[in-house]
């Protein structure tokens, strides 16, 4: 049995576009329809109620383009509404922190795993459950840096600015790296991590910058290899993989509910100039 409908997968913004970047890779013969609801983002900052409300709207908006399964791409999302968004569809919902706390807990030697991911990721402590169930044997550290988000939003992945915010955002953290490498603030040992979730599809977006501030002994890992492996077997599992072989053409669409030129700009930057054209879409009446 084959299936050539599209998979949806929404995000907040652009951060779910990393998670999107994976699947075309593992799933090349897939054909997708993005939403980013860019006019509302950040969701981490959002109560719980206006994250359920929102992730909802954006889904129900897939739905209509006749998608055969949804990938929940925000964190913040997958942490708040995932059960409620997998009663809401008869169609499998896959979110992202699954995915990623198990590449956390293999990827740590010293069973220490840190965390960073929005307000509202980090108050549900979905990757300290998630990690946990992996292996209770490793420790989780969880971080909230709700200054991220808005900085990838708005562009800024390299330079000056974006290093002292990640810098900043991670300090309390992993500690504070001197213009010479070294530790300024060094936190005692026992709680140093050795592996570091990017618990936001958006930070991805900044890897080099993190990374350069985590320093080499902490390996940085996020979920979206992980997201693209698990949707993979999930078409396979319920014979939803696209028809094999030539066939028509691939359509890939893109949705934003904000400005479709300054999402454009961000894409070109993960994509290169190979991305759909952005179309806009208006969900909640125009609410902000
Ligand atoms: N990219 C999202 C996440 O993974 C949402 C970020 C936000 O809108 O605050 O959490």
């Amino acid at each position: 049995m084959a299936d050539p409908r599209p998979i949806g997968v929404f995000d907040s913004g652009v951060g779910g576009l990393t998670v999107l970047r994976e699947i075309l890779r593992r799933t090349p013969g897939e054909a997708t329809v993005y939403l980013g609801d860019n006019a509302r983002a950040p969701y981490g900052t959002r109560s719980d109620d206006e994250v359920r409300r929102f992730s909802a709207e954006c889904l129900d908006r897939l739905v209509v383009e006749n998608v055969k399964a949804l990938v929940v791409a925000c964190n913040t999302s997958t942490a708040v509404a995932l059960p409620e968004l997998r009663r809401r569809y008869d169609l499998p919902v896959l979110g992202v922190i699954r995915p990623g706390a198990s590449a956390a807990a293999l990827a740590t030697r010293t069973r220490r795993v840190g965390v960073i991911g929005t307000p509202a990721t980090i108050r549900s402590h979905a990757y300290f459950d998630a990690v946990k169930e992996e292996n209770p044997a490793v420790e989780v550290y969880e971080h909230a840096t709700p200054t991220l988000v808005p900085l990838v939003e708005a562009g800024h992945l390299s330079g000056p600015d974006a290093e002292a915010a990640v810098a900043d955002a991670l300090a309390p953290l992993l500690g504070r790296r001197g213009a010479d490498g070294e530790f300024i603030f060094p936190l005692p040992p026992s709680t140093q991590v050795d592996t570091l979730l990017l618990g936001c599809t958006h930070y991805p977006l900044l890897r080099p910058v993190i990374a350069a501030a985590a320093g080499p002994a902490v390996a940085v890992v996020d979920s979206a290899t992980a997201t693209a492996s698990a949707l993979a077997e999930l078409l396979a599992v319920n014979g939803l993989e696209a028809p094999a072989g030539p066939g028509t053409e691939l359509l890939h669409r893109v949705f934003t509910t904000g400005d479709r030129a300054a999402f454009a700009a961000l894409a070109a930057r993960l994509f290169g100039d190979d991305f759909p054209v952005v179309e806009a879409v208006e969900l909640g009446a125009g609410r902000p």
